[in-house]
């Protein structure tokens, strides 16, 4: 049988340029949510910030003095993460950074003014996860900030598992719920802890319609790059939202945000055509890298926030989606707390409120039980 000849349509360059700008632009515009969207109200009860989309990381963080506090990021090497971790070491915090490769970790690191240390942290590997948790635990301090900033997307409408689950929410969710969970002690020893988990608009843009699909997470039936992301990202949120809860009446707040559009490595899996809208219209209405990580550090340090948990901010201020179903849905962020717990589980440790008498300056002190459990 003689096989198919493909055909094959040609352009000379400067139109396939225009070509592939133009069908990149139009298949972005969707992404980028630049045909409008719902309506976001101001979140009832949260002071409204001086900030806004314009607002750079070092304006919104210009008077504070983060001397003395520990800050880990995840996915400090590029983007909103690299900048986070630059503004906070420029004003004083001890900054612990991570990536896959702890190479990459370390000249991100070295391009900082300030003091870092990078640590390798692979979200899709729970025994990565462990090793970094352990690693920050042994610095022996307390975390004042945890900015769980990580993040994958795009690939393909072909699913990617990993340890059979979609990679998505296996990277950008259930690696910092795990991180999370081994590092929430260190957090209840700072004077004010707080964690940032960086999620996106696409949470309540691209999610699918039942919000998180708990019966194809392992990636079965139809399968769209584009709506695992978003369901990611909501699934981001509803973290926040549901660690808010667990933490009422503890010093910890937990709240989700959405840096805006900016123009990162974020789009390194996203197809050629893709790529190219999304350099095209992150260039006419994304944000500066400078900008895109104003949110994160606003809700990582500023002393309004001191009392505020659960909320989800966008261009440095709390916002409410209005007629969403699922961002403030106890329901489904608790269903979501049990799925992830019960994947999670083997590697999970199990939390207790410190008992203060036992702490001295934020750490625990040496005691006769410490020496039972060095002598086996
Ligand atoms: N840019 C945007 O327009 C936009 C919009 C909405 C939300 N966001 C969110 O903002 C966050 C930061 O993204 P970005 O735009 O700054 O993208 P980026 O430049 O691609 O940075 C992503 C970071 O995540 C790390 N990372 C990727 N996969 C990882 C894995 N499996 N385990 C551990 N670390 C991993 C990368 O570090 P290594 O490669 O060195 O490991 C990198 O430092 C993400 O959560 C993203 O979803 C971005």
């Amino acid at each position: 049988m003689r096989a198919k000849l493909k055909t094959v349509r040609t352009f000379p360059r400067p139109a396939r340029r225009q070509f592939l700008l133009a069908a990149g632009g139009a298949a972005t515009l969707p992404l980028l949510g630049g045909c409008g969207g719902p309506e976001l109200l101001p979140e009832a009860g949260v002071p409204e910030s001086p900030f806004d989309k314009n607002s750079t990381a070092e304006e919104v963080t210009a008077d504070i003095d983060l001397s003395g506090k520990l800050a880990v990021i995840t996915g400090c090497t590029s983007g909103i993460g690299f900048e986070t971790m630059r503004v906070l070491a420029a004003r004083g915090a001890y900054v612990v950074g991570t990536s896959r490769s702890l190479t990459r970790a370390e000249s991100a690191c070295h391009r900082v003014r300030g003091i870092c240390t990078p640590v390798a942290l692979e979200l899709s590997d729970p025994e990565s996860i462990i090793q970094c948790a352990e690693h920050i635990r042994s610095l022996n301090t307390p975390i004042d900030i945890l900015v769980c900033n990580a993040g994958v997307r795009g690939g393909g409408n072909e699913v990617v598992l990993v340890n059979g689950v979609e990679r998505h929410f296996a990277v950008n969710h259930l690696g910092h719920f795990l991180l999370v969970n081994r590092l929430l002690e260190r957090l209840y020893l700072a004077w004010q802890g707080r964690i940032v988990v960086v999620a996106s608009r696409t949470a309540y843009r691209d999610a699918p319609e039942g919000g998180i699909d708990f019966d194809r997470l392992d990636g079965s039936g139809l399968y769209r790059d584009r709506e695992a992301y978003g369901q990611s990202k909501l699934a981001n949120v509803l973290f926040a939202y549901e660690l808010g809860k667990q933490l009422r009446g503890t010093r910890i707040t937990a709240n989700s945000l959405h840096p805006g559009v900016i123009d990162t490595e974020i789009d390194r899996n996203l197809n050629p055509v893709l790529q190219v809208g999304f350099r095209v219209l992150t260039s006419v209405s994304g944000k500066t890298v400078e900008q895109g990580a104003a949110t994160s550090c606003f809700v990582a340090t500023s002393p309004s926030l001191g009392a505020v948990s659960g909320k989800y901010f966008e261009d440095c201020n709390a916002v409410r989606v209005e007629d969403n179903p699922h961002m403030q849905n106890d329901a489904l962020a608790e269903r979501l707390w049990d799925v992830s717990a019960e994947m999670m589980a083997p590697h999970m440790v199990e939390l207790r409120r410190p008992d203060w008498s036992e702490f001295e300056n934020g750490l625990r002190r040496r005691g006769a039980n410490d020496e039972k459990e060095d002598s086996g």
